[in-house]
């Protein structure tokens, strides 16, 4: 199941940072680094930056995207957004089920298996992250959690909606820890999960299926990260945030393609 044909890609994750000027501005800067380049780059932007964020992408191979979206179409949901009101400011796609969203706000497998369902069938790419917490890890739990969150996450989504679906395994103790899974973990976990994905959806389904990394990733461990044939590329937070950094991890991405 080793795929030398997958695309590489490489998201940012802002999480909540940054201004409308400074996205403008990163997103120009953002476009030159990702321009003639093989690898697959976007920005998940905070709501309020998406449009202007977008509007700086336009004509440029940048694709920006959302942190996190409500699944209903519309309705008395104060606070939240939705796939067509993301579409409708430039996102072309999402990340959902992040594990700062599982944490802090409480969202389930059932309930990010209803977000994917509302973004594929709005036409958002959909980033689904999973991962462990570092007790599962210690308890030796990480193929059972992965596998419980991959199938309830993505429960009633056919073959031919996969394809536009990008798993990203984040382990939980290795966000903003600087701790980072070994590149052979990484490795390890995804031929994992895409066993799952083969086992449940078919093997071609699952040759084509992209699996990123996330966790500490930064300029000077992305290079043996991508090096692995099972890691079709990074989903990266704190590193996301200087243009600098970010550009360089795209350089090596592209380098390693
Ligand atoms: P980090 O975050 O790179 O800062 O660890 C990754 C993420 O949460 O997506």
């Amino acid at each position: 199941m080793e795929h030398p044909h997958r695309p590489k890609m490489i998201i940012g994750n802002w999480k909540m940072h940054k201004t409308i000027v400074e996205a403008r501005t990163f997103v120009s800067g953002l476009a030159v680094a990702a321009s003639h380049c093989p690898v697959q780059v976007g920005l998940a932007v905070p709501f309020t930056m998406i449009a202007p964020a977008a509007e700086a992408a336009r004509g440029t191979t940048v694709m920006i995207g959302a942190q996190n979206v409500h699944e209903a179409p519309d309705g008395a949901f104060t606070g939240e957004i939705s796939c067509q009101m993301l579409k409708d400011a430039g996102a072309s796609f999402v990340i959902i089920g992040h594990s700062e969203r599982r944490q802090l706000f409480h969202e389930d497998s059932s309930w990010i298996n209803r977000k994917v369902k509302s973004a594929l069938n709005d036409g958002l790419r959909t980033i689904l992250c999973i991962g462990e917490t570092l007790e599962q890890h210690q308890a030796d739990k990480t193929n059972a959690i992965l596998h419980d969150q991959l199938m309830h996450s993505l429960e009633g989504i056919k073959a031919d909606q996969l394809k536009h679906v990008v798993l990203a395994y984040e382990p939980v103790w290795a966000i903003g820890t600087g701790l980072t899974a070994t590149p052979e973990m990484a490795q390890k976990v995804h031929r994992f999960c895409r066993e799952t994905i083969a086992k449940n959806w078919g093997k071609d389904t699952a040759a084509d299926f992209m699996v990123l990394y996330g966790g500490s990733v930064k300029s000077d461990n992305a290079e043996a990260l991508l090096e692995q044939s099972q890691v079709d590329g990074l989903l990266v937070g704190g590193a996301s945030l200087e243009l600098e950094t970010f550009s360089k991890i795209i350089q090596i991405g592209a380098r390693v393609f």
